[in-house]
């Protein structure tokens, strides 16, 4: 078996190809440019997207020694937003992307209006500029002639995962999957369509949307030209999802949460969808055989990103790496705290006028010190959401959290996060979760791999991390914590 897994983010596309056991093969990677045309403006180049899948897709096919594909699954950065036309193919604006605040001014007025409510009850999701709704209109009425050009039917809309299957398939598949879709702020996760109202309210026309579809599904077959033959692309969910997938957390109560720039929290809840009354979103897990599994989720904008801060922006370090054992050296008696809100607070606050700020500063306050608070930072945003998952949902208290991304590879923050939490933090042997989770996807469809209770035998732990600190200890330093919070948004 030989499975071809496109996971396309937000800073660079990857590629990995994975064989028997879901072992990975061989990978590619290639960055490519971030656009900030304004403040809180960010847009990528939908052939960037493109050529760089492309280029790593064959790339990590050459390395694995051209084996014969047998199937293609796709992850990409969800809600991110591309209109193009559907005779050429030209994208008639640049992707804006999920970070993009640009409708900030879209969503105040319909939160005025009272409408926030009902866009849950359908869409699992809060008003915010982050989900694909608002982004999608703003082309639409900034692009001369496109708003009736999309009622016409002659353009389509897609997240990178749609855009991708267009272009592979040279335009034939015009899909995305259920997880994709549930991002979008005009799919109706209950109902599994489309929902008429959220186009009304949004102004998006209908025509515009792909067919939603099981994240194991026939999404369509590639160009011939592209890989030297014909290859069925069976598999597609958001990187998040796939993560969800990766990880195996298939039984209710189980969640991951994903290390990156952000960190992404995602709880398990099974065929109920949990509305959250804590500022979570309700979205869809994955989807398959016409069966949705829904998760709580809770999305934290800042968390690997605090690490770069310390790198690129007070350049206190050369490499992400020396964080940990730089922390180390921290006289802990200090107890900073560091809020990372740089571009705002995400849930369970969704405050996006939040800045960053340091508590407890003194003159023997140095890099270590600053180290330790940033490092602490992620686990304290962490301990925020599942405390909101909690509240929601009470089978989420005895949960084990896995982890995996960048940042999971310093044991000092893995600790303090299984200390802040209370419970106990997996990491896993595997570190490729989210590709293996589109690849497993893909080869599932293909009969090529497991069901999910075989599959999720495979997992295999690296390292668990048990709470340690005393519970006095806990609550005081997280009452600290939550302290200095109140204090960045009322500032
Ligand atoms: O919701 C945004 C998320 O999908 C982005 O993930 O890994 O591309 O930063 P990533």
């Amino acid at each position: 078996m030989t499975i071809l897994a496109m996971d396309q983010g937000t800073t660079s596309s990857r590629a990995l190809v994975f064989g028997d056991d879901l072992r990975v093969q061989a990978k590619a990677q290639q960055e490519f440019t971030q656009h900030f045309p304004q403040s809180g403006w960010v847009e990528h180049e939908p052939d960037d997207i493109w050529t760089t899948s492309a280029a790593t897709a064959r790339g990590a096919i050459e390395k694995a020694g051209n084996p014969r594909i047998d199937a293609i699954g796709i992850t990409n950065q969800r809600e991110t937003v591309i209109i193009w036309d559907r005779k050429t193919g030209a994208p008639i604006h640049n992707a804006i992307v999920w970070q993009d605040r640009r409708t900030a001014d879209v969503i105040d007025r319909l939160k005025a209006q009272g409408v926030e409510d009902q866009v849950t009850d359908t869409t699992g999701l809060l008003l915010d500029p982050y989900f694909s709704a608002t982004k999608i209109a703003w082309i639409l009425d900034r692009v001369e002639g496109a708003r009736a050009r999309a009622e016409a039917g002659d353009l389509a809309f897609g997240t990178v995962d749609s855009f991708l299957i267009w272009k592979l398939t040279g335009g034939r598949s015009h899909v995305t999957d259920a997880t994709n879709a549930s991002r979008t702020m005009l799919y109706d996760i209950h109902k599994g369509r489309w929902s008429e109202d959220m186009c009304k309210l949004f102004g998006v026309p209908m025509a515009l949307l792909p067919e939603v579809r099981d994240s194991a599904s026939e999404f369509g077959i590639t160009r011939a030209d592209l890989f030297g033959r014909e290859i069925p692309i069976l598999g597609v969910a958001g990187d998040q999802q796939a993560a969800t997938v990766g990880q195996a957390c298939f039984q209710p109560g189980m969640m991951k949460s994903t290390y990156g720039t952000g960190c992404f929290a995602l709880l398990n809840t099974g065929t109920e969808a949990v509305r959250s009354e804590n500022r979570l979103l309700t979205t869809i897990a994955y989807q398959l055989k016409g069966k949705p599994v829904y998760a709580l989720e809770g999305s934290i904008f800042i968390a690997g990103a605090v690490v770069q801060w310390l790198r690129d922006g007070l350049k206190m370090i050369r490499e992400a790496g020396e964080t940990g054992p730089l922390s180390q050296e921290a006289d802990r008696s200090q107890q900073i705290i560091l809020v990372p809100a740089f571009t705002g607070l995400g849930a369970p606050h969704w405050d996006p006028q939040a800045r960053g700020a340091i508590f407890g500063l003194t003159r023997n306050t140095g890099p270590a010190e600053l180290a330790l608070a940033a490092l602490e930072s992620v686990g304290f945003q962490t301990r925020d959401l599942l405390d909101s998952m909690r509240a929601d949902w009470s089978a989420a208290g005895d949960a084990v959290l896995r982890v995996d991304g960048g940042m999971t590879a310093s044991g000092p923050a893995m600790q303090f996060l299984a200390d802040i939490i209370g419970a106990p933090v997996d990491r896993p042997e595997n570190t490729e979760t989210t590709a293996q989770g589109a690849a497993w996807l893909a080869g599932y469809q293909a009969g090529l791999c497991p069901a999910p209770e075989e599959y999720a035998k495979a997992w295999r732990l690296d390292r668990r991390f048990e709470p340690g600190m005393g519970q006095s200890d806990r609550d005081a330093r997280y009452a600290r914590w939550q302290r200095a919070v109140q204090a960045v948004m009322s500032i």
